[in-house]
C-alpha cells in the first residue's frame, strides 16, 4: 500500500509475502536501514518476544525528525460483552478467522470468558497495550494516543461506524490503540525519570 502510494517502503514480518518489498524475518533479526522517515508497527508489537528490544531497535533506525506510528490491540479491554457482540457478527464458518477460533475455543473450554481470555493471552505471550504504551512513552515523545474500531474487518456486514457507535453507546469496549511518537531528545535512562506509573490502557482515555 505504501509502495503504491509512492513511498519507498520495506515490510518486515516472518510471515510476509515472498516479494522484493518485504523481508521475511523477525524485526529483531532484520538488517535495518538507517535514518528512515517513519516506522509503522501495525498490530505486531503485542506479539514480539521483547517489545523493549524492538522499540530500542526502532529508535536506532529512525531519523532524528522521524515518526513512529503504532496500531495496537488492547486485548485486556476485550471483555465478555465485547466478545459477545463480535461473536454475534461472525461470518460463515467456511470463512473462519481468528475470532471464530476464539469463540470455538472459549465454548470448548467451558470457562468464563475472563478465564479463557487470560489463559489464551498467557499461552500466546501477548503483551498488554498499557505495557506497550509505557514502553513507548519511555523512548518516544508522544504526539498522539487515540482509540478506534478494531474488529469490524473480521466481522460480517459490520462497518467501522457500526463498531464506533457500539463503543459510543457503551455496549462494547474500544480495543484499538493508535500511538504516534517521535524520538526523544534525551536518552532512555534520563527519559525513565519522566514517565509516570503504569496505568491500565482504559484509564488513559476518558470513557
Ligand atoms: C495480527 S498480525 C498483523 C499483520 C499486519 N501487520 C497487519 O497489520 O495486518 C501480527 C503480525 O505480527 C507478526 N510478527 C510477530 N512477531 C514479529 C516480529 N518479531 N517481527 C516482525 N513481525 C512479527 C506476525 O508474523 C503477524 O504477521
Amino acid at each position: 500500500m505504501l509502495q503504491s502510494s509512492g513511498y519507498e517502503a520495506l515490510g518486515v514480518d516472518p510471515k510476509a509475502p515472498d516479494d522484493e518489498h518485504y523481508r521475511r524475518v523477525a524485526f529483531e533479526q532484520a538488517e535495518l536501514v538507517q535514518d528512515v522517515d517513519a516506522v509503522v508497527a501495525s498490530t505486531s508489537l503485542h506479539h514480539v518476544a521483547d517489545p523493549a528490544e524492538v522499540l530500542d531497535r526502532i529508535a536506532t533506525t529512525l531519523a532524528g525528525g522521524g515518526t513512529l506510528v503504532v496500531v495496537e490491540w488492547a486485548w485486556e479491554e476485550f471483555d465478555e460483552a465485547t466478545a459477545d457482540w463480535c461473536f454475534q457478527r461472525l461470518g460463515p464458518d467456511e470463512e473462519a478467522g481468528w475470532l471464530h477460533r476464539r469463540r470455538d475455543e472459549w465454548v470448548a473450554s467451558g470457562q468464563p470468558w475472563s478465564v479463557y481470555l487470560r489463559d489464551w493471552t498467557q499461552r500466546e505471550r501477548l503483551h498488554a497495550a498499557d505495557t506497550l504504551v509505557r514502553l513507548l512513552d519511555e523512548r518516544f515523545e508522544r504526539k498522539h494516543l487515540g482509540q478506534a474500531a478494531y474488529f469490524f474487518p473480521d466481522l460480517a456486514q459490520t462497518s467501522a461506524e457500526d463498531e464506533l457507535a457500539a463503543i459510543e453507546a457503551g455496549e462494547i469496549r474500544a480495543t484499538r490503540v493508535d500511538y504516534v511518537g517521535g524520538l526523544r531528545q534525551r536518552n532512555r535512562l534520563e527519559g525513565d525519570d519522566l514517565v509516570g506509573p503504569e496505568r491500565p490502557v482504559g484509564e488513559l482515555f476518558e470513557r
